[in-house]
């Protein structure tokens, strides 16, 4: 018996009640074992669809732990899901492709839909990038997203592969506009709209932080004798719906994402681009950001900006990403203006 045995176990039966109403809600991509919080620190298993994904982050899975926890999700869901296996701990958390051990099979790697909130979502166990195509914890703010975007119009700020917009566009939104730098991560937008007939949405391949400041009205400015890349040019106007959602850290010729250091800088333009009475939804995915230190933060710089936020409510992650301490490292928060 595999030592992790017991605590899969216990993360699935802790789940039954979660599976059956996301399955119910026509959601087959979840959490299965968030290891962090649940007996193996750095290991975690996702249900996408068809295929079941372990990822380390910390060591590698031995192959025998491994194959005994698939071969254990797959008894106890009584499916057979298709194992694809990052390992992630690494240098530089690079997905490790040399070990034939642990190669999927061919089927595993085929490309795949897994659906959410009744919506279809594009699923490649192996792709350039190292983060699956999805982000989970993330699911309950997509579905606030689809319930609450009827007539607006949505800005999806750091899209990445455009689940928000896919939502919003779901809930009947106006108009859905997808930014993010990575021509990459917008093409496996485009195959998730292309997977749901019917919807519509617009996607824009730039930086950031010109892409915003244009939005909102404001000046791009240079650091003295560096000359900036070319960026698309866009019209100032403001959305109804905005979510920001940044990654922890990047850096650009254009500025530098610090969720630790400078919310501010992200956050004052997409307050300025969200309308009067408009909405901005607002993320931080650092564990090491407490929610009262930031919650404080945001809306101290709404304040400054003379835009001070009427409403504010919480976002929790679904039961599938556990935290013992009630303080999960995905933060969100909704502020209504
Ligand atoms: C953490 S993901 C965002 C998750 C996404 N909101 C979702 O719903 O799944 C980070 C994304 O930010 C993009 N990104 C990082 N720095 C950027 C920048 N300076 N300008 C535009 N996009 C950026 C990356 O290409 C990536 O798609």
């Amino acid at each position: 018996m595999s030592s992790l045995d017991q605590p899969l176990s216990a993360a699935l039966n802790a789940r039954q009640a979660l599976l059956s109403e996301l399955h119910q809600q026509q959601t087959d991509c979840y959490r299965l074992f968030h290891g962090s919080q649940e007996g193996a620190p750095g290991l975690t298993a996702d249900r996408y669809g068809p295929q079941l994904m372990v990822q380390s982050f910390h060591q590698p899975l031995e192959r025998e732990a491994l194959l005994a926890l698939h071969a254990q999700i797959n008894e106890h869901l009584g499916l057979d899901l298709q194992l694809v296996y990052n390992d992630r701990s690494g240098g530089n958390s690079r997905i490790d492709r040399r070990d034939e051990a642990y190669q999927p099979t061919p089927e595993a790697l085929a490309d795949r839909v897994g659906r959410e909130w009744g919506l279809n979502y594009r699923v490649r166990g192996r792709h350039p990038g190292q983060d699956p195509l999805l982000f989970l914890d993330l699911r309950n703010a997509r579905g606030w997203i689809k319930a609450n975007s009827a007539g607006k119009r949505v800005l999806n700020l750091f899209a990445y592969t455009c689940g928000v917009g896919l939502c919003a566009a779901a809930g009947g939104a106006r108009e859905v506009l997808n930014l993010d730098f990575a021509e990459g991560n917008l093409a496996v937008g485009r195959e998730n709209l292309a997977l749901n007939p019917g919807l519509t949405m617009d996607f824009v391949q730039s930086d950031y932080f010109p892409a915003i400041r244009q939005l909102a009205g404001l000046p791009i400015t240079t650091r003295r004798g560096h000359k900036l890349p070319g960026y698309p040019r866009l019209e100032q106007r403001q959305f109804d719906l905005v979510l920001l959602d940044p990654p922890a850290w990047a850096k650009s010729a254009f500025g530098t994402v610090d969720l630790l250091r400078d919310y501010q800088s992200l956050l004052k333009p997409a307050i300025l681009a969200t309308a009067d009475n408009g909405t901005l939804v607002c993320c931080n995915n650092l564990a090491k950001v407490a929610l009262d230190d930031w919650r404080a933060q945001v809306l101290r710089c709404a304040e400054k900006l003379g835009r001070p936020v009427r409403d504010c409510e919480q976002i929790l992650p679904a039961a599938d990403f556990p935290s013992r301490d009630g303080q999960p490292p995905l933060k969100t928060l909704i502020l209504r203006f």
